[in-house]
């Protein structure tokens, strides 16, 4: 019994390494349960054999009444900061200055918190929090629930590593969703969420919180005969440790500023959040040249990415009624710049959103804006207030038509139900001539505002009926011959549009671009389309109970049918004219998987497969149909042949594709 005890440590140990550190499972699911489920029976059984690097450990138990002080033997530094390129060569030039030639290793700054891992033997015994550097406190316990923490190294030594704990951007989006059903504040970020984990005394409940770990430091590298960086990076990850396979060893300042300008733009795609780049000084003589100050390492710096929250204020909060007739309140803001562009308004998306924030009119708020992202507000800064703010209230009247508004079922959104209310109306309109929709230029946001409060359109039809008004059109202010005839002929080319257009352009409540385009291809006709029936429509993949009900509320409204019938008849095209989308069996309702390079992009083939009916994701997993795998594929091309998933090369899409 126990020897089959050690033996299921061992495979219960590795399976988390090369599941949690290496991404790369070597067994099913249902093994490792099974493994797990019996070792517990044995240490069940037999508590007095249980191992402290047995991997029980990892689901917590122990309840702490307070966390121990530690005190380092080494203190743990922070690292001095740089902003910008100029900084970066001071820093470049400090060292050369010492007559050091420097070769960097460039690293992602993990934003977490640090955390010194000791290990006697090649067995994990302790674990502490930075603290103020010199005394931190004792989180062994919550560390063990880590899984990228290993329990056993690879050598039975004695060592002190250090690195940071973090949370995945997904376990933190998760947790803060459960927090939100369960009415709990929510979590500001991913760092905050780790740091309060790692401080429950209960470290069950870290364990449920899944925290990451990545390794960064060793204290003492002469100890194990090591002489650069690089090398006890290497040296850490062979014991078993989860160094990061972003580290790069560069040569010159050149090769470090790209670094920073790569990692810079592939930020928001890593899995968890980083917030610069850290320089370290390759060789350890070098290091030891260079020494410390009370504070920092002289050896390396911290590159920061620029702030992307900037403070402002709320000065009010503004109601607008969505073509769905959904009240969103938006804050008006004192306009800041924040990476390069003004922000005056953000969205604060419905009622719950304010609360949670806790936001008053009046109030400082931090106000974020990444790369491509809509602004938003993280959150109010209470220790600004002065008592002048004024309390959120929800509005209960639609702020244009002044009906009464309405909760749908349990959603957290009021609607505006009038359909004849103006804001609704003018936002139908919009969608109808914006881009993706029938794609009518000149026809801009403002014009069409103009246009119906002139009366001129009031509804899809009128659209088509402008130029009966055209002597009265050329008259107005800003227009011309010339302008009304360039947005009449849109209007009119726009008749040709193909279906999928037609259909998105209706606004039905959740029928997208994505879903008209699914269902373009198979009604071909939006005759046939307004007679499809519900249990129709919810069998067609990727079409669920929630849009087919709401295609059959759009068509059971007189009103609608008619309108669109309205527009056939004037000439507007019902027919599907997508052409490259002959299905093809290969590929309908199969889900594929992309690893390593392919003659043509990524993207091209995404486009290809999901022109041919299937749909293409990012990760391996049960419900993968297929991994095209190209040349020098990635651990994706290892965990399909794990789990027996189908794989093609290059040569078996494009025959399939042209099958
Ligand atoms: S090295 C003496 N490397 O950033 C070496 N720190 O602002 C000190 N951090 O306290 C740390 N990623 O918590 C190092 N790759 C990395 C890091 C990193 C994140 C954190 C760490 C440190 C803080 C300094």
């Amino acid at each position: 019994m126990k020897e089959r005890y050690e033996e299921l440590i061992k495979i219960i140990n590795e399976a988390d390494y090369n599941y949690h550190t290496l991404d790369n499972p070597t067994i099913t699911d249902q093994e490792y349960d099974k493994y797990l489920r019996e070792l517990f029976d044995i240490e069940k059984q037999n508590p007095s054999i249980i191992r402290s690097d047995s991997p029980s450990v990892r689901v917590g138990g122990k309840v702490l009444d307070e966390f121990k002080k530690v005190t380092h033997s080494i203190p743990m530094l922070s690292l001095s900061n740089v902003f910008n390129e100029s900084e970066i060569e001071a820093f470049d030039n400090r060292i050369k200055k010492e007559g050091i030639s420097p070769n960097y290793v460039c690293e992602l700054k993990i934003d977490g918190l640090s955390v010194s891992l000791h290990y006697e033997k090649g067995k994990f015994i302790s674990a502490a929090t930075r603290g103020d550097g010199v005394i931190g406190e004792d989180i062994t316990e919550n560390v063990k629930t880590i899984k990228t923490v290993p329990l056993v190294l690879n050598k039975p030594i004695d060592i002190e590593v250090r690195g940071e704990i973090y949370m995945s951007k997904a376990t933190f989006n998760n947790l803060n969703e459960k927090r939100k059903e369960k009415g709990l504040p929510l979590l500001q970020n991913p760092r905050n969420a780790a740091a309060g984990s790692v401080r429950q005394l209960d470290s069950k409940i870290a364990a449920a919180r899944k925290l990451e770990c990545w390794i960064y430091h060793l204290p003492n590298p002469e100890d194990y005969g090591i002489t650069t960086h690089f090398a006890a990076l290497e040296f850490m990850k062979d014991l078993g440790f989860r160094v990061n396979p972003n580290n790069k060893l560069v040569y010159n300042i050149n090769e470090l500023l790209e670094f920073i300008e790569y990692q810079t733009k592939n930020r928001d795609s890593l899995p968890y959040e980083i917030d610069g780049i850290v320089i370290k000084l390759n060789n350890i003589a070098d290091q030891k040249k260079m020494g410390f100050t009370a504070k920092y390492p002289k050896w390396a710096t911290a590159y920061k990415f620029p702030a992307r929250e900037v403070l402002t204020k709320l000065v009010d909060i503004k109601f607008t009624v969505g073509r769905t007739g959904q009240i969103t309140p938006n804050a008006v803001l004192e306009p800041v710049i924040v990476q390069g562009s003004t922000i005056r308004r953000a969205t604060l998306h419905n009622e719950d959103f304010v609360k949670s924030k806790d936001l008053k009119i009046g109030d400082t708020v931090s106000i974020r804006k990444a790369a491509d992202v809509i602004p938003e507000v993280v959150r109010v800064i209470k220790d600004r207030r002065d008592g002048t703010e004024k309390d959120f209230k929800m509005i209960k009247f639609c702020p244009i038509c002044n009906e009464p508004l309405i909760k749908k079922d349990e959603q957290v959104d009021y609607f505006c139900l009038n359909p004849n209310c103006d804001a609704r109306k003018i936002e139908g309109l919009i969608h109808f001539v914006s881009r993706k929709a029938m794609n009518i230029d000149g026809l801009g946001d403002r014009i069409i505002e103009d246009f119906y409060n002139m009366h001129f359109i009031n509804n899809f039809v009128d659209i088509y009926r402008l130029g009966n008004h055209k002597k009265d059109l050329v008259e107005l202010e800003g227009f011309g011959d010339k302008s009304i005839d360039n947005i009449l002929n849109s209007i009119e080319n726009s008749k040709s549009n193909s279906l999928e257009r037609f259909i998105f352009a209706l606004g039905i409540p959740n029928v997208g671009e994505k879903t008209s385009k699914i269902l373009a291809k198979k009604y071909k006709t939006m005759t046939n389309f307004m007679e499809a029936d519900f249990d129709e429509l919810k069998s067609i993949y990727d079409i669920g109970e929630i849009i087919a009900k709401s295609i059959i509320n759009y068509f059971s409204v007189d009103y609608n049918k008619i309108q669109v019938l309205e527009l056939i008849k004037i000439g507007v095209n019902e027919k599907c004219l997508l052409t490259e989308s002959v299905e093809n069996k290969n590929f309908t309702e199969k889900t594929f998987v992309i690893t390593g390079t392919l003659s043509s992009s990524r993207d091209e083939i995404r486009e290809k497969i999901e022109s041919l009916g299937g749909k293409v994701t990012d990760s391996v997993s049960k419900k993968t149909s297929v991994v095209i795998v190209g040349e020098n594929p990635g651990s994706k091309y290892e965990k399909a042949q794990k789990f027996g998933i189908e794989i093609w090369n290059e040569e078996k899409l494009n025959e399939m594709m042209n099958k």
